[in-house]
């Protein structure tokens, strides 16, 4: 796919503790005085204008539409799968079911490897041709690796990707098929990420694990999933947000995205942002319930069914209960019976076969609602980020399985209630 948008308004690069600005380098990915994660920021008022919308290339769907506000320069080769562009959708079985009148369903499992993820490698794998990368690392609970492998394929630079944990066979395909050098690991995900870092510095690849706690450009092409909301839905957003957390970049990046917003006076006031993750693998939501800081928090023995999120420390943690604070919101982890039954419940009503980690935001809003920290008459968008397909046994173990029948019309009528 051949993708030539326009170039961005100009950014800066700037340390989101301590201030200082950095270049737009290879070697500039964290900031260099406090170790602290930086960001882009764009001259807003230029990109948007008089115009009372965000600024985009209308005539391309997906990601880079929203190239003017994407940190990739005009002469830089695109590497593109169609990702992004996906529905925004009304769930009218999911309102009677929960006697709430607006819920939506942005449904990221359409991307071209099953997850949100392709949004942020397509920019990520981009920007690291941008700099001239001779090889690139990431650790991975499966789908950010997957998306990583799929986009440094297209790129043909070589992916060294660092798996946690078991991972399902549909995503280890993936991996193996795109040709990326995999590498199995049990070590928990705040070692893991260290040494990620180190081989890294070590071997002069670049770090592109979807935290934009070790990379700016991370977030960059996440946030693109809430433009796209904000245009379906007339600029009219719901009261909830409703993500899932594993390492939080992706509720981090949605925030930045309505950060943004705000910034081009396209927004008066934030959704409530809520964060959900397996109640035994809750380091966001132990920290907020306790008021700790989410650095500090590493899950001993960590487990759920959704094992896209089954980080034991999540790395961009702080700034997601950031966000979360900011936006009056909150975190909760939902037990695997609770996920399950929400998996159950999307697919067999409204025809969307996600996984176990994009479930999780139906769980927490029934959750949410019978401790009524949800009011009926509240819209809500829940963020589904990743396909069944990418654990397809999680579906699997929800369901009864299907009988074995003989030929016989007389003995089929049990089946037909006849
Ligand atoms: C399907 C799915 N949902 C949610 C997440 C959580 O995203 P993040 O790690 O950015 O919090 C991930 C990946 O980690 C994922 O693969
Ligand atoms: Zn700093």
């Amino acid at each position: 796919m051949s993708v030539n948008p326009p170039a961005p308004v100009s950014f800066i690069l700037r340390c989101i503790s301590c201030g200082r600005e950095h270049p737009a380098t290879a070697n500039d990915l964290v900031c260099e005085r406090c170790g602290s994660p930086i960001e882009a920021l764009y001259d807003y008022e230029k990109a948007v204008g008089n115009a009372r919308r965000i600024p985009s290339n209308e005539s391309i769907q997906g990601v880079w539409r929203y190239s003017p506000l994407l940190p990739i320069n005009r002469k830089t080769r695109i590497f593109s799968l169609g990702e992004g562009g996906t529905p925004t959708l009304r769930t009218e079985r999911l309102e009677e079911m929960l006697r709430m009148t607006r819920v939506f369903v942005k449904n990221e499992s359409r991307n071209p490897t099953l997850s949100f993820k392709d949004r942020k490698s397509t920019v990520s794998v981009s920007k690291a041709s941008e700099f001239g990368a001779r090889a690139m690392a990431c650790m991975t609970a499966g789908n950010a690796g997957s998306s990583i492998a799929a986009y440094a394929a297209k790129a043909q630079i070589p992916a060294y990707i660092f798996t946690i944990g078991g991972i399902s066979d549909s995503k280890m395909a993936k991996l193996l098929s795109y040709g990326a050098h995999v590498f199995r690991t049990s070590s928990p995900t705040r070692d893991l990420m260290v040494f990620v870092q180190e081989v890294c510095q070590k071997y002069g690849m670049m770090n592109l694990t979807a935290a934009s706690r070790y990379n700016p450009y991370i977030k960059e092409g996440a946030k693109t999933s809430l433009f796209e909301v904000y245009e379906d839905l007339d600029g009219s957003l719901p009261d909830w947000f409703i993500v899932p957390i594993g390492g939080g970049g992706n509720l981090t990046s949605i925030f930045k995205g309505l950060r943004e917003l705000k910034l081009m006076g396209l927004l008066d006031h934030y959704p409530k942002m809520a964060g959900v993750q397996g109640k035994n693998c809750a380091p966001v939501a132990e920290a907020f319930e306790k008021g700790l800081s989410p650095d500090l928090m590493v899950i001993q023995n960590p487990s759920t069914i959704a094992h896209s999120i089954l980080d034991s420390w999540a790395p961009d943690g702080e700034q997601a209960l950031r966000a979360i604070r900011e936006t009056n919101g909150l975190a909760l982890g939902v037990s695997d019976g609770e996920i399950l039954d929400a998996m159950k419940i999307l697919s067999s009503k409204e025809g969307l076969f996600l996984e176990p980690a994009a479930a999780a935001p139906l769980a927490a809003l029934k959750r949410m609602l019978t401790l009524n920290q949800v009011g009926r008459d509240e819209s809500v968008l829940l963020f589904a980020t990743g396909s069944g397909s990418n654990q397809p046994e999680a579906a699997i173990q929800a369901w009864d399985n299907p009988p074995s029948i003989e030929l016989d019309l007389e003995s089929f009528g049990k089946f037909v209630g006849r």
